[in-house]
């Protein structure tokens, strides 16, 4: 096998970039061919080492017990680095997004949350000065890079710490094959044994370094952070270019910020990344309710590419953003776990709403299509689409998300 060396990469011109895909699709060659060509299109003509082997990492199911699940089979850029369902589905499993379903047998049950995207997730902790600036239980203010807040729950910190939790979780990456303890070993040992993952942890990391859990997570951040869509029509109209963003979302905006919106989805990324109690629905497919990081807490979400990243809530129990608007309209839990102001109880522990949710104003039909109007122009459509042609592992980029033909067969 060729080595992989960084002028080489860099020096490929465009011609013999086709060339190169051509001849993979056509002879279906080696892995390591295969490897080549991935490592020769246009995202790693343009990165870093670090910043393509992540994305090499975040596509290949190698990192799964069963070698089925990659980070992109739930963070696919055909769903903005989301999976476009209510829960999502791991290992155990075919096909993309909503259309992906169970082989398992029930084995392995459904994840218990909605995928968000991984987008900007590299901005996650920037409050910027938000109206609720995140001083509240979830976090001080500015918790970015290594403090910066992950998953719903903000239970985790910094992208490189999350980037090893769902290959350690047995329904998202691990499945029935490993414990939690021995998973990152093992695919650690895996990643040892394909040269060209060898030549890229040393190329990125220095040479004769050790191929380490801690250093695959840093190199898939390395890659998330390279995901950023933060130039959509509000921000061209900050700007002083109107472009996408004209009357309706300006009475939009106005309308979020005076209804209350912009107490918690406040600052550069709509979000003060803190945690509130809003008593979203439980979904009905999980057997237990979901307590969020405790007291029903859920983190506020970003609304940047809102529009792409539906359905929405921790769980996905909001279709469109209409329900979402119409949920904040009523103003009240649709939780049986939190308690509506004023509402007694006979359980003594129960949770009430957060009070910047209940102030919420009431908002007009028209008010809330200017809201909705005003969000969508929060897209930024413009992010890296691309997929590798290949992997290392030279298995299929993304796991099993192209085998749903093989299951209606069945
Ligand atoms: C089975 C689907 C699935 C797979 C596979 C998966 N994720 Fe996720 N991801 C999710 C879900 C669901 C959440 C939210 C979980 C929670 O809040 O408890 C999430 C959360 C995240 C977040 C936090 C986003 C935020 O704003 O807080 C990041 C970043 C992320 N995933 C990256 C990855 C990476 C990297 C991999 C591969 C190592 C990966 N995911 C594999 C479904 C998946
Ligand atoms: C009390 C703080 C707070 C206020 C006020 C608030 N939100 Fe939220 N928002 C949240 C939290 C927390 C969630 C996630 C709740 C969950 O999943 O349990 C959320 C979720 C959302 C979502 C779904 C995002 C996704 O990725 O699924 C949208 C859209 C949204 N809010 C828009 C709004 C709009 C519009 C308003 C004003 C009418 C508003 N929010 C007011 C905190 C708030």
């Amino acid at each position: 096998m060729p080595s992989v060396h960084r002028s080489q990469k860099y020096g490929i011109t465009f011609s013999s970039l086709l060339v190169i895909v051509a001849v993979t699709a056509w002879a279906q060659t080696e892995p390591a061919d295969q490897a080549e060509a991935s490592l020769a299109d246009s995202y790693a003509s343009s990165h870093k080492t670090i910043e393509v082997l992540g994305r090499l990492l975040f596509w290949d199911p190698i990192l799964s017990g069963s070698r089925d699940t990659a980070c992109a089979t739930c963070h696919h850029p055909d769903f903005a680095y989301t999976d476009g369902r209510e829960l999502s589905r791991g290992t155990g499993a075919i096909g993309l997004g909503p259309a992906r379903v169970d082989t398992s047998n029930a084995m392995i049950p459904n994840v218990r949350r909605n995928s968000p995207t991984v987008l900007n997730t590299a901005l996650n902790g920037v409050s910027n000065g938000g109206v609720g600036g995140g001083t509240g239980p979830g976090l001080s203010r500015q918790n970015t890079g290594e403090r910066a807040p992950m998953f719903w729950d903000n239970r985790v910190r910094s992208l490189a710490l999350q980037a090893l939790e769902p290959i350690k979780e047995f329904e998202e990456m691990r499945g029935p094959d490993y414990t939690k303890e021995a998973i990152l070993a093992v695919v650690v040992s895996r990643l040892e044994e394909i040269p060209t993952y060898r030549q890229l942890f040393d190329e990125a990391f220095g040479a004769g370094s050790a191929i380490t859990s801690t250093r695959l997570g840093e190199a898939i951040a390395a890659y998330e952070k390279t995901l950023i869509a933060i130039n959509s029509p509000y921000d061209q109209f900050l700007a002083g270019n109107r472009g996408a963003f004209g009357a309706q979302q300006q009475r939009g905006l106005e309308a979020f910020n005076r209804v209350g919106c912009g107490g918690c989805h406040g600052g550069l990324m709509f979000s003060d990344y803190d945690l509130h109690t809003e008593g979203v629905p439980e979904h009905p497919a999980l057997d237990q309710p979901d307590p969020g990081a405790g007291r029903f807490n859920f983190r506020t979400p970003t609304l940047r590419n809102i529009g792409l990243t539906a359905p929405y809530m921790h769980n996905g129990t909001k279709p469109t953003l209409l329900d979402v608007m119409q949920f904040y309209n009523q103003g009240q839990s649709e939780n049986p776990n939190v308690a509506n102001p004023g509402e007694s109880s006979n359980d003594p522990v129960m949770v009430g709403l957060d009070s910047t949710f209940t102030t919420v104003l009431s908002m007009s039909d028209s008010e809330m299509a200017d809201i909705i109007a005003f969000m969508e122009a929060l897209t930024d459509s413009n992010f890296d689409r691309s997929i590798p042609t290949s992997v290392p592992s030279g298995l299929t980029p993304g796991g099993s998300i192209q085998d749903v033909v093989v299951l209606e067969r069945n």
